[in-house]
């Protein structure tokens, strides 16, 4: 509950601020440099009372040291706090600590995509029994709003799909891959070295953190629980020079996607859900290829709104720290002049689609026999598994040809088993890489 300063009328709301890290250092600057704005707008002052963080001996700019403490659990359960920042990152311990304030009554800010991801019920059951608010606007493409128009603005309509570029690192590395062929692993130091990747970058590479970001883009989106574990993910590790340059080939660019749909049965009408996140082919005339550095992009199809699309800065201090602060205004008006923002809305409670149901375009990129016949054996194969072709581009090299075959819209099962059945001919070498086509 907001205490009223002495001094004046006006109400303090005491904050606690979880981690001071590359997003934290950003949340105090700001709120330092704007506390009149900040006060004006929630009709009450932000007073932060303490800052947790892991290591009491690392020098800290710009904050009073008799605010730090290692101990997150005790200063989020002092009497003096009625708002909770939480920017520290990982799942269990920030469990925790954020479950602890919820059930205190305290309102939370995070921008922990995994933590909402992998336990996003739990959390807003907490908020709901206590009366408090959970925000998380940060936790998914930092400064770019998209969670408060899912829950606020789109609330009347009805969304068929969600789909783009959620993570900045990714985008970072395969956009300086693409535009001037930099290697993976100085992109990737790179990207960690300017604030944008994880505590441990394999969640950006190997796809996780744009995973987490499409379970809740989905939850949302569909109003159904989609946690984590129900998102299909793989990430860029394997994406060399040599599919880069066969994007271009294809007039195509590389980018990792997240793609959350409505699948609706054909016969029966029945709605599941879909949530991938892999590295698709992009055609160069798409919005999203034009999506560079560490930027993200979200389209939202909504049936009577139609087609949204939302842009801007993915990853970084100052851009996730904005969207952090949007919400700090938000629950701290709440704690000043009452009222709550609406929880967690999944009463559809739709299925998850089985991925083999998955219906998309493939690039698959092989070594062949080059003598005659192997083209036909090729077809053939496609088209016994319900496969269509659309188009097929050959080259010479050394093991023998390159046959590049992509595909019109095929399920990811008949996919599988054309490419299973493609490696049990004499004829074909290897199969180098299969990467979806998306966009088109
Ligand atoms: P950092 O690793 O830069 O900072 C983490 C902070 O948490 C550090 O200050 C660290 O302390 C503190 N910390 C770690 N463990 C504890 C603990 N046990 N108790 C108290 N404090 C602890 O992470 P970021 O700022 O980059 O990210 C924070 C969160 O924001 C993550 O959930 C991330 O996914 C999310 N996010 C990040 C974005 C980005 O671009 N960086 C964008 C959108 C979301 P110490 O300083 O002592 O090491
Ligand atoms: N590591 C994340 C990214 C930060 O690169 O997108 C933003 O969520």
């Amino acid at each position: 509950m907001a205490e009223l300063n002495t001094e004046s009328t006006t109400p303090t709301v005491g904050v606690a601020l979880l981690g001071m890290g590359t997003v934290g250092r950003e949340v105090l600057r700001i709120l330092g440099e704007a506390e009149q704005d900040f006060t004006a707008r929630i009709d009450g002052r932000l007073e932060v009372r303490g800052v947790a963080v892991s290591d009491l001996s690392k020098p800290r700019e710009g904050v009073d040291p008799a605010l730090l403490t290692d101990d997150a659990l005790g200063l989020v359960k002092r009497d003096d706090i009625d708002l909770v920042i939480e920017v520290i990152g990982g799942i269990d311990y920030p469990r925790t600590i954020v479950m602890a304030a919820l059930n205190a009554g305290k309102s939370v800010v995070t921008a922990n995509k995994a933590l909402v991801a992998a336990h996003a019920m739990e959390l807003a059951d907490a908020a709901d029994a206590s009366g408090a608010d959970l925000f998380f606007e940060a936790a998914v493409a930092a400064a770019i709003p998209v969670v408060g128009p899912l829950r606020r603005s789109l609330a009347g309509d009805k969304v068929n799909a969600v789909m783009g570029i959620l993570n900045g690192t990714t985008n970072f590395i395969l956009d300086a891959m693409d535009k001037r062929g930099a290697s993976y692993d100085v992109m990737l130091a790179e990207a960690t070295e300017l604030g944008y990747a994880e505590a441990d970058p394999s969640a950006d590479v190997d796809g996780y953190d744009a995973a987490s970001k499409a379970a809740i883009l989905a939850s949302l989106a569909f109003h159904s629980p989609v946690g984590f574990d129900d998102v299909h993910c793989e990430g860029i590790r394997n994406i060399t020079a040599d599919d880069i340059a066969a994007a271009k080939a294809a007039g195509c660019t590389i980018k990792l996607l997240g793609i959350c749909e409505r699948l609706v049965d054909e016969e029966s009408g029945d709605e599941s859900i879909s949530a991938r996140v892999y590295p698709a082919l992009v055609p160069l005339s798409h919005p999203l290829a034009t999506v560079s550095e560490s930027f993200n992009a979200i389209f939202v199809i909504a049936e009577h709104a139609g087609r949204l699309m939302f842009y801007g800065n993915g990853a970084g201090g100052a851009p996730t720290a904005s969207a952090v602060l949007g919400d700090v205004v938000a629950a701290a008006r709440n704690v000043v002049h009452g009222g709550r923002a609406p929880g967690m809305s999944t009463y559809a409670n739709l299925p998850i689609a089985d991925f083999g149901a998955v219906r998309t375009r493939y690039h698959v990129d092989m070594t062949v026999q080059d003598r005659p016949g192997v083209l036909a054996e090729v077809a053939s194969t496609f088209a016994a598994h319900g496969v269509s072709i659309k188009t097929v581009r050959q080259e010479e090299n050394v093991d023998g040809a390159r046959l590049v075959v992509i595909t019109h819209h095929a399920t990811e099962q008949a996919l599988e088993e054309t490419v299973d059945a493609l490696m049990q001919l004499e004829a074909v070498k290897n199969v180098r890489s299969v990467i979806r086509m998306e966009g088109n």
